[in-house]
């Protein structure tokens, strides 16, 4: 144990220091903070407060626990924390260019052209367009044994959806390849091991964004000619209002990140909230009673007020696991926090995983209640910042409507087709980071209705 509040040379307080032996006890046994970053964070917070220091030098890392801090560095104000600078480091070599891996000026001007592929009438078609398509993709998830693995099942539709949204194609045997060269970029930008050597990860992934960047630039000469609805031919027409647009190598770069963005994060909720789903039968029944007093297949991109409990679920699922359990970025400047000056050059890391368990802001912070978003209780809005797996500020996620309109639109199907179950004593074992993931990929008893 440290004490907190010494003073440094300069007169300063100095940051709570996490002991080497504390940091190194939990790489190992987490093996490097990946499966379980919660406890050791909780763990932290409740011996040092809400400023933590690892590392030293270079490698000089600082965690802030709390909304107020989230509020700090997600809103940026004075505009001093980078947030390409961690993220090139996590996945540059990967994802390059994504809005995600642009600072300042550039991020707000390329997030400007950008937005309009995003507004309400955009994203209604797609998910309008969606429907069909996990229709049928739903009809076969079917095994003989009664079940199934959700994790790849996910994969598999998200992916699907994504590559006729997304770039307007069907992903049959012919595009396997694309399909192949994505999942290899994907698993590299979260490899442990970042060598370009024959046979690692990371070196297919790099092989695979090659493999992709030619697949999509003949698409691209396509939708430049021939424009579709899907978010490519988009971002082709994409126009800021004073009337920028985008060149070719970065419509390349954006939608490459956008479909890593989307696809990773969207599987991981839909597992998460089956599986809660499962863990909770009458939840299940109570949202199979919702859906089905819709009465339509196919709810509409604002059915948020027709389907508020499958919502306040949704909402719940992304509290309890939010697919990015933390969030880094580079403070370029000095700043202060509750009396603690940050050198410029820190990583400094807010974490939603701990936020969201805080007991000073939720009820009972580990029960699954999704009744803590209703209108009547509102947990969520008891500070700005207590809710944040969307992020916030200036990188606040651009595709939360479409992920929640894709979301509760494959929930609503698989609620009117199926019910599904785990045994009583199954815990899901998740993988916390970089993406929360069940590690197990999620077996699941499903059952056709009727
Ligand atoms: C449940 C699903 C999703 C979750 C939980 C999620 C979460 C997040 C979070 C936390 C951030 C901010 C990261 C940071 O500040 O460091 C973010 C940014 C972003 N997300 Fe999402 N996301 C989801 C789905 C999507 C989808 C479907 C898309 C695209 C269609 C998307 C595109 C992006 C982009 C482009 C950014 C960067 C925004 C910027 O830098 O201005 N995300 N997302």
């Amino acid at each position: 144990m440290i004490t907190t509040d010494t003073r440094g040379a300069h007169g300063r307080r100095d940051i709570p220091r996490l002991p080497l032996r504390d940091a190194i006890r939990d790489f190992i046994k987490n093996k490097g903070g990946r499966i379980d970053m919660r406890s050791g964070l909780q763990r932290q917070h409740r011996e040092f407060g809400n400023v933590v220091r690892r590392g030293g030098g270079p490698m000089r890392m600082v965690t802030l626990f709390g909304p107020d801090a989230n509020r700090l560095v997600l809103l940026d104000g004075d505009r001093i924390f980078s947030a390409r600078r961690p993220w090139m480091l996590i996945m540059g070599k990967i994802f390059p260019n994504g809005l995600l891996l642009l600072d300042g000026d550039v991020h707000h001007h390329h997030r400007r052209i950008m937005q309009p592929t995003f507004k309400r009438p955009v994203l209604r078609r797609f998910v309008e367009h969606m429907h069909p398509m996990i229709e049928s993709g739903l009809a076969e998830w079917t095994s003989t044994s009664g079940e199934i693995r959700a994790l790849p099942r996910f994969k598999e539709l998200t992916l699907d959806v994504a590559a006729s949204i997304f770039l307007g194609v069907d992903l049959g045997p012919g595009s396997r390849a694309m399909k192949t060269a994505f999942e290899d970029m994907v698993a590299a930008s979260m490899s442990a091991i970042r060598l370009p050597l024959p046979g690692l990860e990371f070196h297919r992934g790099l092989k695979g964004r090659r493999h992709l960047l030619d697949y999509l630039g003949g698409l691209l000469a396509e939708r430049r000619k021939n424009p579709g609805d899907d978010m490519l031919s988009r971002l082709c027409q994409a126009e800021s209002e004073t009337g920028d647009s985008f060149d070719d190598r970065q419509i390349l770069d954006h939608m490459i990140f956008l479909m890593m963005a989307a696809h990773d994060t969207t599987t991981s909720t839909l597992c998460s909230m089956t599986y809660l789903l499962a863990r909770h039968p009458e939840w299940q029944d109570r949202l199979r009673e919702e859906s089905l007093a819709l009465g339509d297949r196919h709810p509409s991109f604002d059915a948020r007020a027709e389907l508020p409990n499958l919502t306040h679920a949704m909402h719940e699922t992304l509290r309890l696991y939010p697919p990015l359990p933390v969030m880094p970025r580079v403070a370029e400047a000095e700043f202060e926090f509750e009396g603690y000056t940050i050198p410029a050059g820190t990583m400094v890391v807010v974490a939603p995983i701990h936020t969201h368990y805080m007991p000073e802001w939720w009820d009972t912070p580990e029960t699954f209640d999704p009744l803590r978003f209703a209108p009547e209780r509102a947990e969520h809005m008891r500070h700005t910042h207590t809710w944040i797996p969307f992020g916030g500020g200036p990188h606040m996620c651009i595709g939360r409507r479409f992920a929640e309109g894709q979301v509760r639109s494959i929930l609503h199907q698989m609620l009117l087709r199926y019910r599904w179950s785990v045994p009583d004593d199954y815990r899901m074992p998740v993988q916390q980071a970089p993406i929360s993931v069940p590690r197990d990929g999620l077996p699941v008893r499903l059952s056709p209705l009727q």
